[in-house]
């Protein structure tokens, strides 16, 4: 008779013969699957990053798609090129900084306070209306990777809650999903920043407290205290993240599980140190993967 373990060597195989996926250390990987099969769907929570984790990173042609905050360089460089110029100056001074190997987490930090809070600022005092934010979302080139629509909506309709946990603009992240899915599945809850609109649903102040890329742990869910104790049964997570900030995003969660780590690697290859940095921190890391095929067949064994 079939056990319901049966599946995780099949999955093990899978992932140990693809060439784009690393998995460091099978037993761990395997022993973490085997847990959350049989704690199964009713067990399990997805808390994902959405900025080139569930978005694409780059199109067919290798050019960089864009990130939720890339949203008003694009657009705003359409309209009012002074303007997109300048958050275009933020993304070339401090995208090198977000990434740079020779810096600590800590020095890294004040830099992303202020790249955050000057982007921040100019999209505040700018008073952009939803309804020109939500047109901008429709011009963007934010893609989702192959396959995310269906992962979505195959939580939802497995009722496994997906965290999505940006550092992004979080207003972004719903226009997109309500244009490509047509609404926002009540499976979703989103930990980001938000755009606060005035009476006239002009932007008028951001959500506190901020989140950047470095601060996506405990210190920024304590607001989000009762919404992790609904989901305090739910003990097994499959975390997804593109980078560094993205591994403690499970940390707010009261629980004994296991935590899968999915870490999708969107830089170099000749970078040997860094992708050697991704297969520590992650169980499984995906080379320049534009799908969400290994998470969707992760969540598929589960059920
Ligand atoms: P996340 O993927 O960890 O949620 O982080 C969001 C990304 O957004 C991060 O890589 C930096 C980027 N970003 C921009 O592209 N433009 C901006 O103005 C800001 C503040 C962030």
């Amino acid at each position: 008779q079939l056990k319901k373990t049966d599946v995780v060597p099949l999955l093990m195989n899978y992932l140990m013969e693809n060439e784009q996926i690393i998995c460091a250390d099978p037993t761990t990987v395997e022993a973490k699957l085997r847990k959350m099969v049989l704690g199964g769907a009713g067990k399990t929570v997805v808390i994902s990053d959405f900025d080139y984790t569930l978005s694409r990173f780059a199109n067919e042609s290798g050019e960089r798609l864009s990130t939720t905050h890339g949203v008003f360089d694009d657009n705003v460089m359409r309209l009012n090129p002074e303007l997109g110029q300048k958050f275009v100056d933020l993304k070339n001074k401090y995208y090198p900084i977000e990434f740079c190997p020779k810096l600590s987490m800590e020095e890294k930090i004040p830099h992303m306070e202020k790249w955050w809070g000057t982007s921040h600022s100019l999209i505040v005092n700018e008073k952009f209306s939803k309804n020109t934010i939500q047109d901008f979302v429709r011009q963007s080139r934010i893609v989702f990777k192959d396959g995310a629509e269906d992962f979505i909506q195959s939580l939802d309709g497995h009722n496994i809650p997906l965290v999505i946990f940006s550092a992004g603009i979080g207003n972004i992240i719903e226009y997109f999903l309500e244009q490509k899915l047509g609404a926002i599945p009540r499976n979703t809850h989103f930990i980001s920043n938000m755009i606060l609109f005035d009476e006239d649903e002009k932007a008028c102040a951001f959500s506190e407290p901020l989140i950047h890329t470095f601060c996506k742990n405990s210190s920024v869910i304590q607001k989000e205290t009762s919404f992790f104790h609904e989901i305090a049964g739910r003990v097994n997570v499959i975390l997804l993240g593109d980078s560094m900030g993205d591994i403690h995003m499970d940390v707010g969660v009261e629980r004994d599980g296991p935590t899968l780590k999915v870490g999708y690697y969107n830089g170099s290859l000749d970078d040997t140190a860094a992708l050697q940095h991704y297969e520590e921190v992650y169980d499984i890391v995906l080379i320049h993967d534009p799908t969400l095929n290994v998470a969707q067949k992760i969540v598929d064994v589960i059920n």
